[in-house]
């Protein structure tokens, strides 16, 4: 009776001591207004599954196109607990890629933006969830999350220790959104935030959990985020990960799945960099690593492009673009 009271009252596993969980607690994330496996609508459940799905479908590789974005690296310039962010940002930019037939330069988006303003999560940890329900909330206000190129990732948020992080101003305000910092003074001073920015808004999100949705949402609508126990990935090199895992303290984006030696995994991008694992990415074993428990999907709306005609024109040193 004890351990299920326990059980119910904590909901975030505690990893292995020596070991930090990158998933805040339910509670943790209920207090920052994160609807807890929340869904905007209920647009996963209309999509149609296809009563056989393939063997092996990725979207880095689908009919000969790449659809996945830049592989991402978490912990450099300093360690940073930011993996829920890092999942979140590249799954919705595969779908930007996906939206855009794989056509134009690639759209990257500023995780450091979701870590500056998103209040859903830190370097010390964060919420599969929340990113997109951020998301959603500042689409509505027509300026969606910054591109990479205007807030790169430093790996700091205004609780981390690590590293430079002491030394650096990481609050939500237009210089930490997105900004320029010009050669001449005379074109405005050292560093400028933008009241005008590329940018990508979202039109819908939802929670999955389990195979079948997992593949559906993939095949139907791009890559999504997922929890994973990245305890066994820690010493990772190659093959497919099948550890059954104890619980989830880590998130990355599942792009695919394929099936070797009659053994079915996902393809799974992490945020540790080219140098782990199989280029970044790992294959995880068809139920294993607790990968199926928790996912998060997100629909994009609109994204600053050269085909959309919607161009921000901001001067080197911003003074056309200067936020008030
Ligand atoms: C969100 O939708 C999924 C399926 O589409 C469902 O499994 C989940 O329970 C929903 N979440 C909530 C909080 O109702
Ligand atoms: C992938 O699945 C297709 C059928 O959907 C099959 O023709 C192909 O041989 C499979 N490739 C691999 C590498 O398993
Ligand atoms: C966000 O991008 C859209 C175009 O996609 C643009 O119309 C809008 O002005 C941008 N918002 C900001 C704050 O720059």
């Amino acid at each position: 009776m004890l351990a299920i009271t326990l059980i119910a009252a904590s909901s975030a596993y505690a990893p292995a001591p020596g070991r930090r969980s990158e998933i805040l607690s339910h509670d943790v994330q209920r207090n920052m207004g994160i609807k807890i496996r929340g869904n905007f609508s209920d647009s996963h459940d209309k999509l149609l599954s296809s009563a056989v799905m393939p063997s092996n479908f990725t979207w880095c590789n689908n009919a000969g196109v790449n659809y996945c974005t830049m592989s991402r690296n978490q912990h450099i310039p300093q360690y940073c607990g930011s993996c829920w962010a890092h999942g979140a940002i590249s799954a919705l930019g595969d779908r930007i890629k996906i939206a855009r037939g794989a056509e134009g330069i690639d759209v990257n988006l500023a995780v450091q933006h979701l870590l500056n303003c998103g209040n859903v999560g830190s370097c010390s940890g964060g919420s599969i969830d929340g990113p997109y329900q951020w998301m959603m909330e500042i689409s509505k206000t027509g300026a969606g999350v910054a591109y990479e190129t205007s807030n790169p990732y430093i790996a700091c948020t205004s609780d981390s220790s690590e590293g430079f992080c002491k030394h650096v101003d990481t609050t939500c305000k237009a210089i930490n959104i997105a900004r320029t910092c010009g050669s001449f003074s005379q074109e405005g001073g050292t560093c400028t935030g933008l009241s005008s920015y590329p940018n990508a808004t979202i039109s819908d999100y939802g929670s999955i959990s389990g195979k079948d949705a997992m593949m559906k949402e993939i095949i139907a609508r791009g890559p999504i985020s997922c929890g994973i126990d990245a305890g066994p990935l820690l010493n990772y090199e190659k093959g497919i990960a099948d550890a059954s895992g104890e619980g989830v303290d880590h998130v990355i984006s599942v792009v695919g799945w394929g099936n070797e030696a009659g053994v079915p995994y996902w393809i799974v991008r992490n945020s540790w960099g080219e140098y782990w694992g199989e280029m970044g990415y790992v294959r995880v074993a068809f139920g294993a690593l607790k990968i199926e428990e928790q996912c998060s999907w997100a629909v994009p709306k609109d994204f600053t492009s050269a085909e959309k005609a919607n161009q921000v024109h901001c001067h080197e040193g911003g003074d056309n673009c200067k936020a008030a």
